[in-house]
């Protein structure tokens, strides 16, 4: 069936927070972040920024790389955290920027893992349906500047904007899919360790909900990162059971930018050395959904990966959610 990625985009805002600028804020210092996280700045969206303007700006990028144009699209996946509204879905307003009246949208939940889940469930469409899906946008984006808590240290030094999105494309041909091995789970057991605590149904928007900051990222750093590594080291390793190829073989890793240190625990433990990682959380932090894809784009567009190279994207966030893949690109 030869479905391909076609194009990436990515969108950063402009705005630059650097470490000095949340020492302002909080009781931390830049030695402390960078050492910890690799973080050195990240990119907060402006006020009429959200996740619907940023998934636009990447899309239009994918788009202009692949030569489609929006009105062909067939579906929009938007993988979220921070969606403009709980409803409509943040890829009704994308599909609606694009006049693609035939497109079937929806928003994925599943927080860091959004990207990889979104890209299955992308590929899922386009296998069942060949002759309707033949041009379907995933796309990470995370607004999680509003969502992230500025007086909190323990969440606000690691958190950043952007999206980051892949074009799939089913052209019809012989050649086989590009996509060749996923693997993603859940454990729903683990509410307490990651969380936004309200705004949904349980605990619904309230004065004291407010004013207990339960509206924000709620993260027990040291267990999700022993979590995180353990859990993208297993699914990296299924993955390349399945498709039967080693970790030799692969051009490069593309972990979702969670922590630097979890990045480089996985590939550690992997067998991964440091010029086959790719790594950009310096410049954005964790930007959630967004993050494989805007590594992705960035990854395509620099000459780091080119046609035919095997790429492993690894990713772990809320929900648990977890999952990797693997392509050749
Ligand atoms: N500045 C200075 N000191 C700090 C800061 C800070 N910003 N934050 C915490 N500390 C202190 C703590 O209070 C603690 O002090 P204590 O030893 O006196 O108690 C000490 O530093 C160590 O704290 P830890 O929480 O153990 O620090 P750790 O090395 O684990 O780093 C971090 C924290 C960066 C959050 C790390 O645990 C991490 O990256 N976790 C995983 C994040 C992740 O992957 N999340 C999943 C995706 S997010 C999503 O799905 C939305």
């Amino acid at each position: 069936m030869g479905i391909r990625i076609a194009g990436t985009g990515s969108y950063v805002p402009e705005t630059i927070r650097t470490n000095a600028d949340i020492e302002k804020l909080v009781d931390t210092n830049d030695e402390w972040i960078r050492t910890r996280t690799g973080v050195e700045e990240r990119r907060i969206a402006g006020a009429d920024e959200t996740a619907s303007t940023m998934a636009i700006c990447a899309a239009e990028k994918a788009l202009a790389q692949a030569g489609v144009d929006g009105r062909d699209l067939d579906a929009i996946i938007i993988a979220t955290i921070s969606p403009d509204y709980i409803f409509p879905n943040t890829g009704a307003l994308v599909q609606h920027h694009f006049q693609c009246k035939k497109a079937f949208c929806f928003d994925l939940s599943a927080a860091c893992a959004g990207f990889v889940s979104s890209m299955e469930t992308g590929l899922s469409l386009m296998r069942s349906f060949p002759q309707k899906y033949r041009n379907v946008l995933v796309c990470g984006s995370d607004k999680l500047s509003v969502i992230v808590d500025w007086t909190d240290r323990n969440t606000c030094i690691l958190f950043g904007d952007g999206a980051g999105c892949a074009l799939l494309q089913n052209d019809g041909g012989p050649e086989p899919d590009t996509i060749l091995a996923s693997s993603l789970h859940a454990d729903g057991g683990y509410t307490d360790v990651l969380r936004i605590p309200a705004g949904g149904s349980k605990a619904p928007a309230s004065i004291e909900t407010v004013q207990a900051h339960k509206h924000f990222i709620y993260m027990e750093g040291r267990e999700t990162f022993k979590l995180a590594v353990n859990a993208m080291v297993s699914s990296s390793e299924e993955v390349l059971a399945t498709a039967g190829v080693t970790v030799d073989q692969l051009a490069l890793v593309i972990p979702h930018q969670a922590n630097l240190r979890i990045m480089q625990a996985v590939a550690k433990r992997l067998g991964v050395e440091d010029d086959r990682l790719f790594c950009n959380i310096r410049h954005y932090g964790n930007t959630s959904s967004a993050s494989i894809g805007i590594a992705l784009d960035e990854a395509c567009r620099s000459g780091r990966i080119k046609r035919g190279d095997l790429v492993l994207f690894t990713s772990f966030g809320g929900g648990l959610a977890w999952g990797s893949m693997l392509l050749r690109y």
